[in-house]
């Protein structure tokens, strides 16, 4: 079975929005090679351990023709390195900012305590300091995410360019007959969107739409129009919805068919066929393509809605006999007891999250670490003046029960941490965290977190409490 559609309807897209800006690609720019991040070396790796520095750091990247734009990166100019780590293992990392402002490095999708080792915003790292995390990584592979989590610059911080991929491996993955040399035949695929103002710089504060921000050119790793040399054989793409607010509605020409492998936080129980999909802020997708029906010296172009995002020029011939498996991963549902009740999470107007903005010193639930409970969320707009918002939440990978009561999409079937959620609709998700601390959750949608659309949970071991030392934005 393939599925042709997006399974959102075309009334909850944020082209219909407000404020929606077109794609375009601004004059002048010839396409070039897709930027593949280089894979970031470890300080030091033993059997058991690795160790990191990450560093951010303004620098300058030639985006568009003529001058360079002032950008921020991880140990790179723009965006950032791919950060990969084996299941199993310890990961002690240095941060380090040469900013002249403070940041927070949250590490989106993996599974380490909160507050400080998540990198909200209670963990701020100065301007010129250096501070050490260690966690264990103890999670299926996937694709993860390090991005910048300041309150309230977050978006701010991210749109200068601070995100960069964090994949984990396992040995699961390893067993698949799936594309997995990096560079060659596998693309980390971060999806975002900029305004280039007077000598091509960014200015975030001239774009900012408390609605979240559109912008007019994409931004594809880096690169403005770029393309990718394949052969016939299969490529996998790892998507990163890494914009403040587009969605991305993906397709390709000729609908070649996109074999849906990975959510958020795992490979799906079972591959998922598509022509279509949906990328929404923060979320991301995996999916092999098999260039087979193809010949050498073919383009095929990937788009969003009809705007061309990526050139695939098939250069070679190469067999390619690999077969997708049908099952590609066991996903552990925990059981949740029935007589807990059903917690409940409203995004709504004004930026709010059940009816209030975010506090940083206020827990606004609390959850006993290790047990599974069913969240409802609710965006409570309507669906004539409201939007999509993706909610996301802070050092869990949740499972998706229902969406108002029926089937979730055919491809949420894996872990997810963040999910779309439609004006009216109420999605349960089955939640448990492994690690305690206080985590944030939130809409996904940059401009709306930084503006109120967040809230916090603690997640507690009744026989160890703890306290936590929360900042405020003054102590901040
Ligand atoms: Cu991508 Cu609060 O996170
Ligand atoms: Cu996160
Ligand atoms: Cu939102």
């Amino acid at each position: 079975q393939v599925y042709t559609d997006y399974f959102i309807e075309d009334e909850d897209f944020d082209k219909n929005h407000f404020h929606y800006k077109k794609l375009s690609i601004p004059e002048g720019v010839e396409a070039q090679p897709l930027a593949v991040p280089p894979v970031l070396a470890p300080d030091k790796e033993t059997d058991t351990d690795v160790w990191f520095t990450i560093e951010s750091m303004e620098g300058e990247s030639q985006i568009l023709p003529g001058k360079k734009t002032k950008t921020w990166g991880y140990n790179a100019p723009l965006l950032g390195q791919t950060m990969v780590v084996s299941r199993g293992k310890r990961v002690h990392v240095t941060l380090k900012n040469s900013l002249s402002e403070l940041t927070t490095y949250h590490w989106h999708g993996m599974d380490v305590p909160g507050p400080i080792t998540d990198g909200g915003c209670h963990a701020p790292v100065y301007p010129g300091e250096e501070k050490q995390i260690e966690f264990v990584c103890d999670q299926p592979a996937a694709l993860t995410w390090l991005h910048a989590h300041p309150c309230p610059s977050t978006a701010a911080q991210v749109w200068m360019g601070l995100a960069m991929g964090v994949v984990v491996t396992d040995d699961n993955e390893a067993k698949l007959p799936i594309p997995k040399s990096y560079g060659v035949d596998e693309f980390p695929v971060i999806l975002q969107d900029r305004t280039f103002h007077e000598d091509n710089q960014l200015d975030y504060r001239a774009d900012y739409d408390p609605m979240g921000v559109f912008a007019e050119t994409p931004l594809i790793n880096g690169v403005v129009r770029p393309f990718v040399d394949v052969t016939t054989q299969k490529v996998r793409l790892l998507f990163l919805g890494g914009s403040n607010r587009r969605e991305w509605r993906l397709h390709f020409d000729d609908d070649l068919v996109m074999t849906q492998i990975a959510g958020d936080d795992s490979f799906l129980p079972h591959p998922v066929k598509m022509t279509k999909i949906l990328v929404t802020p923060g979320e991301r997708l995996q999916v092999v393509v098999d260039f087979a029906n193809y010949k050498e010296g073919d383009v095929v172009n990937l788009y969003t809605d009809d705007f061309k995002l990526i050139e695939f020029r098939i250069h070679k011939f190469e067999k390619d006999d690999s077969v997708i498996p049908d099952t590609l991963f066991e996903p552990e549902i925990p059981e949740v007891d029935p007589s807990l009740p059903v917690r409940k999470v409203t995004m709504d107007y004004h930026n709010q999250m059940n009816g209030k903005m975010f506090a940083m010193q206020r827990i606004d639930m609390r959850q006993r670490v290790g047990q599974a409970e069913y969240w409802d969320v609710t965006n409570t707009n309507d669906k004539k003046h409201g939007m999509l918002h993706p909610f996301h939440i802070h050092g869990t990978h949740f499972t998706v029960v229902s969406r108002n009561g029926g089937d979730p999409f055919p491809n949420e079937y894996g872990y997810k941490d963040t999910i779309s959620v439609r004006p009216g609709e109420t999605v349960r998700l089955r939640v448990e965290f492994p690690q305690l601390g206080v985590f944030m959750y939130h809409c996904h949608i940059i401009e709306h977190e930084d503006a109120g659309m967040m809230a916090q949970i603690e997640i507690f071991d009744p026989d160890h409490p703890k306290t936590y030392k929360l900042m405020d934005m003054e102590t901040l």
